[in-house]
């Protein structure tokens, strides 16, 4: 019986942070001038950070400073569970995912500068990645134009790595969901356990998951408000990490679907998913809308210069539009 890797994401935040010292230089030396124009016409940016990180936490901060001094000034909003940065840390862990994407979608919504935003840019960072998707498909008021993913799990994660010796939180959250990732607990409460999807076990999968069997459209009956939203789309980017251990597989980040044993990789365009259409993707694709990126390293081991280079290709205001 499988159990989930929640444990094994715990150093996000603290590989996140250790790409972002305090004391590296904000521009990496090979950047590009920063932008002088006196008024931005950025869209505003979102940020969903990922699992183990918080809105306030430092590494997060900093890429609205990068941001600000790789495109202009932009509005950078970090999407948070809660103002108080330990309680937004524990819903990355804990909580109804439904629950927590209506939220988002309601302070958007409700923001005073988003809200009146022509169209808003987002990025995720890991399940941050996934969880704006579900905002895409689900709400996209104010709509998103531009939506790029660093290591998410687009087709989520079928594996758990073991326990580091005597951490104890690993150990408690492992007993109480091995033999159990379909109970409503585990699917209420426990948030990896939302996106836990292991091709060999479809069937509790689109019975059970609370979140990603629905986003993905995987259950007979389809949501076409999903996939009407993520067709409206400028530019869907998704980044895989080329030496990512933490997610399993790492290639949920282009949604492919790795066979657990053969570990054979199906390709999302060999997968039902694309062929028939079921989120807009085969329609962004045929678009040149949906980019498949390769970041070097280990998860949420971001460099400056890939950030840089997204922000240029998918932030900057001329880049908007540009459908090739
Ligand atoms: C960007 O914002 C900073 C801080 O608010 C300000 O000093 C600077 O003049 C702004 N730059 C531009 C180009 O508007
Ligand atoms: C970036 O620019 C925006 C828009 O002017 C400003 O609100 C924000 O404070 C700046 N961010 C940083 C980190 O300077
Ligand atoms: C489809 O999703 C939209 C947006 O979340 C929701 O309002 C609607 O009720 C859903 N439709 C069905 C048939 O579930
Ligand atoms: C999560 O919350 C939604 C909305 O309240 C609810 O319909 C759903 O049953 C909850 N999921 C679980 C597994 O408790
Ligand atoms: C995975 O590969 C094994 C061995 O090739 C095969 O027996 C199994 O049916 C495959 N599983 C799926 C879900 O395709």
């Amino acid at each position: 019986m499988t159990v989930l890797p929640f444990w094994a994401l715990l150093p996000i935040a603290l590989r996140f942070v250790t790409a972002f010292p305090p004391q590296e230089p904000l521009l990496p030396t090979d950047s590009t001038p920063v932008a002088s124009s006196g008024d931005s016409s950025n869209l505003p940016l979102v940020i969903w950070h990922g699992l183990g990180d918080n809105y306030k936490a430092e590494g997060l901060q900093s890429i609205g400073e990068l941001l600000n001094d790789t495109i202009g000034n932009t509005t950078t909003y970090y999407i948070r569970l809660d103002d108080d940065p330990s309680a937004d840390r524990t819903a990355t862990f804990l909580g109804n995912v439904t629950l927590q994407v209506q939220k988002v979608c309601d302070d958007l919504a409700s923001h005073p500068i988003l809200s009146k935003a022509p169209a808003i840019d987002a990025l995720g960072f890991s399940q941050g990645g996934q969880f704006l998707r579900a905002y895409v498909e689900r709400c996209n008021n104010p709509r998103v134009e531009n939506l790029v993913t660093f290591g998410s799990q687009h087709n989520g994660i079928s594996e758990f790595q073991e326990c580091v010796a005597n951490d104890w939180l690993c150990q408690t959250w492992r007993g109480v969901l091995k033999g159990n990732a379909w109970g409503s607990f585990s699917q209420g409460r426990l948030v990896p356990a939302q996106y836990y999807r292991d091709p060999e076990d479809l069937d509790n999968y689109l019975e059970y998951s609370n979140l990603l069997a629905d986003i993905n459209n995987e259950r007979k009956v389809k949501n076409d408000t999903y996939n009407q939203n993520m067709k409206k789309l400028g530019k869907f980017a998704m980044y895989m990490f080329a030496e990512d251990t933490t997610v399993v597989p790492k290639e949920s980040a282009f949604f492919s679907e790795v066979n657990t044993t053969s570990e054979e990789v199906k390709r999302l365009q060999e997968r039902d998913i694309y062929q028939e259409d079921w989120i807009g993707l085969r329609f962004l694709d045929e678009e040149r809308r949906l980019e498949f990126k390769i970041a070097e390293g280990g998860h949420m081991q971001l460099s400056n210069n890939i950030l840089t280079d997204a922000f240029n290709e998918y932030f900057k205001s001329q880049s908007k539009g540009g459908f090739d």
